[in-house]
Order: C-alpha cells, then structure tokens, then sequence
C-alpha cells in the first residue's frame, strides 16, 4: 500500500490512493479515461495540443517541493488522483457530529447532500477550461501561454479529484455524475454548466487574469470550506487542490499588476498625467486603467454571485452535517456549531442597505463572501502599489456587493459601485461608465495579437518579474511546433 505520500505513476492513473490495489475504481476511472481525452481534446486549448509545454506535474503531496517542471504535450499530462496525507485521529471539526472521528465512508443520511457538494465543485472545473480555450491564439508572450495552459490542465486534475470522490464513493450514481460533467459545456444553450459565471466568456487575457483573480479565488474559498469538511476523502482532496490553485491566483493577480505596470510606464514615457484621458492612453496600446476599474467590476459581481444567497438553509444544512465548514474553522475560536450565534448581513430595506443579524448558520455564505472580498482586496492592495510606485493618484476599488447582482439580496435593485441605489432609469444611463461597454470590449480586442518570440511580450502588458522554475527571460516555455 502507499504510505499517502508516494505518487504511483505506473498505471494509466497517477494517484496516492491505492488504485492498483481497487480494481472496480481503477476500472471505473479507466472507463472514464477515453471520455475525459476526447473532452480534452474537443473542448481543451484550442490549437494547441500537440505542442510541447513547460508544466509542472506533481511528484508528490508534501508541502515542500511536490512539482517538476518539464516539456509535455497536453494530451499527454499525467492527470491524476491525488490526496494530501491523512491526518491520524482526526476528528470531525464542526457541526452536529463535532468531535466525532472523521468518516472515511460517505454517512448514508447525508449522501445526497454531498454528491451535490461534490457534483457542483466538479462542474466548475472544466468549464473554466472551455471558458479559456480560445486564448492561446492570442497569447502575449509564450510565458503567458505557459501559464494559461498550466492553469488548464490543473483544471482539468481538479475535475478528475471530484470524479474520483464521485466514483469511488456513490458507486452508480457516481458514474452517471462523472459522465454528465463532461457532457455539460460552458454557454450552451441547452446543457450549460451549473453556475451563472462559469457560462460568461472569457474573450481575452484581460478577462483571464481578471477570471483568475477574482472566480479562482472563489473557487479558493469554497475549496477551503470543503477541506474542513467532516468526510475525510473529501478534506485530503482540497487540501491538496487548494496547493495548485494558489498558481492560479498568481497568475491573475501578476498578470493584472504587470498591465497596470505597462500602462503607467507607457503614459509616463508620453507626459500623459490624466488617467481619464483614454483616447491618448489608448493610442499608447496599453490599456487605460479606467477600463481595467471596469474589468474588476465585472468580475468582482459576476464571482459574488457564486457565493449564492446570503442566507441560506442548504449551507446551513452543509455545516450542521459537518460537510461543509467556513474559512479557517479550524482556526476560529466558537463552538464550531452556531447553534445560538449571530451573523450580520447586509440587505436592501426600504431604500436603504442595512445590516441585520440572522441566526449564524443561515448567514455561512454571507461569511464566505465576507472572508472572500477581505482575501481579494489584499490583492487589490497590491495592485495599488504600482500605482503608488509610479507616482499616480489613480487606485483599482472593489465596488460595493449590491453592484450589478444576479443572485441574493440585491439581486432585485441597481446601484451603483458604491452602493446607492439607482432607479432602472439612472441604471442604464450609468451603466456603460461602470462596467465594459462594447467599445471598451472591442478596444481590448484589438490589443489581443499574438506574441510568441521567445522573451518577447505584447506592448500592453510588462514582463514578469520572475521566470517561472527559475528560467532566464528568453527561455522557450511553449515549444509550437509539433
Ligand atoms: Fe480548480
Ligand atoms: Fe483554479
């Protein structure tokens, strides 16, 4: 048997989880195999998949130095399963079973509850890959691109993590879910995938990083809710995702500071002071950084909706189970059940937004937004220190959570980026000075060319600071031809 710690990379599966030792799981996932490279191959980066690229692959799960770094056609990548080491005794930490040993089997009464867990995490893995598939075409740099594809191919781990749980787990019912995750698609009209934001596009690099930033980070906060969680498989796994999605972060979160970089550069180099003069800026072909403000906007509202509703009787539910726990709960001091505790939560009334206390349990995903937004303004922050650095008064903000709403309690009012409430009539007229107009769109658009010499980079965006592994400023991290 492994010892949890070991990748097995033998098989067609690489896993620390003993399939050479499970035959009817390691059958069930070699069924699933073929499907999951067609999808790759149909739905994965689009022109691309016989070029040679420099990704990480994981070679173990501890905390130090689990990656290697190497050429790999994408088809090619080891996907595999993979869980952070068990903990030993480890208990259940919240909830009504608080204390109780962790299961390592699914508990019968909450078995429906969790394959949904589950069914909805794994859902937004491959759609962020289908969301992303055109953009190599347009790479700025083959570091970018690099990036771009290493970020899809985690993704695509990520899916396999949750057909694993799926598969080992819920037996039939499992099977079926797994296939159904690759027969969804990101925008279709018919069979679209589960979340509003997964379903928007993702036309260009600015809304990549934006994306990456912001929906990742999303995609951060609920694995880490998860991780808590009650069901051992269930916490190893995103424990370990949670270590290859903080690449995802940095790939937003540098590549929005490297555009803002370029953009101040470039306006410094041509006397332009005034960030709200866009033609000239944009002359420049950087992108002005009201349109970035804008760019955030969107993002920011679109992944709020992700949270869903502030109060909430199924994250309740979750908790109380002791499936689904908040941000940290092993490190907040209550007593982990909230029984007779309360959460503020802010809401419209009467014209206003206020904040009223609910009972603790129906307000979780109001605190995960809240740990959410607090864990993206310090990226923000460091955004804004370009800016400080380069002597311009201009800041990036969040806007305020009733913006541009969809879901929960905002979602039947406008208001603007701070927060006051607009008539239906001020809504559209504001709009565009808010959020991307299609001008501001195709602006953007026009900026996407390819630029693919090695150490070289489009003129809107700077060079990054560090290669990635180390690698000197010219190195070839995506080799195109076959
Ligand atoms: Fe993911
Ligand atoms: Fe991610």
């Amino acid at each position: 048997m492994p010892d949890g710690t070991q990748i097995d990379y033998n098989g067609l599966i690489p896993n620390n989880v003993g399939l050479a030792d499970d035959l009817r799981v390691r059958k069930a996932l070699e069924t699933w195999h073929p499907g999951y490279i067609d999808w790759w191959k149909t739905m994965g980066p689009e022109g691309f998949q016989t070029s040679s690229v420099f990704l990480r692959t994981a070679v173990g799960v501890g905390s130090e130095g689990w990656a290697k770094f190497g050429f790999v056609r994408m088809p090619e990548y080891r996907w595999g399963v993979l869980l952070a080491p068990a903990v030993e005794g480890r208990t259940i930490p919240f909830g009504a079973h608080k204390g109780e040993p962790a299961w390592q089997e699914v508990p019968g009464e909450y078995r429906a509850m969790l394959r949904r867990l589950l069914v909805i995490q794994g859902d937004t893995e491959p759609a962020s890959v289908e969301q992303q598939r055109y953009l190599g075409a347009t790479a700025p740099s083959l570091y970018d691109m690099r990036n771009l594809f290493q970020v899809n191919v985690e993704e695509g781990r990520h899916l396999w993590a949750m057909v694993y749980l799926l598969q080992k787990y819920f037996g039939r019912d499992g099977r079926e879910e797994a296939d159904d995750l690759l027969r969804r698609r990101s925008g279709h009209q018919d069979t679209p995938r589960m979340l509003g934001a997964f379903n928007e596009q993702t036309p260009d690099w600015l809304s990549f990083f934006m994306f990456t930033f912001f929906t990742d980070r999303d995609g951060k906060m609920q694995l880490a809710a998860l991780a808590q969680s009650g069901f051992d498989p269930l916490s190893r796994t995103c424990r370990f995702m949670l270590t290859e999605e903080a690449h995802h972060m940095f790939v937003g979160e540098t590549g929005i500071a490297r555009t803002i970089q370029r953009t101040v550069e470039a306006m410094q180099a041509a006397g332009i002071e005034d960030p709200y003069d866009i033609e000239r800026v944009r002359a420049l072909g950087v992108i002005d950084l009201p349109t970035i403000q804008k760019k955030a906007n969107l993002h920011f509202s679109l992944t709020l909706d992700l949270f869903g509703n502030e109060i909430s009787t199924n994250a309740a539910n979750a908790f109380n189970a002791g499936l689904k726990g908040r941000y940290r709960e092993d490190k907040l001091e209550d007593d982990h059940q909230l029984t007779s505790l309360f959460y503020p939560v802010m809401r419209p009334r009467d014209g206003a937004i206020v904040k009223e206390d609910v009972p603790a349990l129906s307000a979780l995903n109001m605190r995960l937004r809240d740990d959410y937004v607090e864990d993206a303004l310090a990226g923000v922050g460091r955004w804004n220190r370009v800016l400080e650095r380069a002597g311009t008064q201009f800041r990036i903000t969040l806007p305020h959570v009733a913006f541009n709403r969809r879901i929960g309690e905002f979602n039947a009012i406008h208001t603007d980026t701070r927060g006051n409430i607009l008539t239906d009539q001020e809504w559209l007229v504001r709009r565009e000075t808010m959020l991307p107009s299609v001008s501001d769109n195709e602006f953007i658009a026009s900026l996407m060319k390819p630029s693919w010499a090695p150490g070289g980079y489009a003129g809107w965006i700077a060079p990054p600071r560090h290669g990635i592994d180390n690698m000197p400023g010219d190195f070839e991290y995506v080799r195109l031809e076959n």
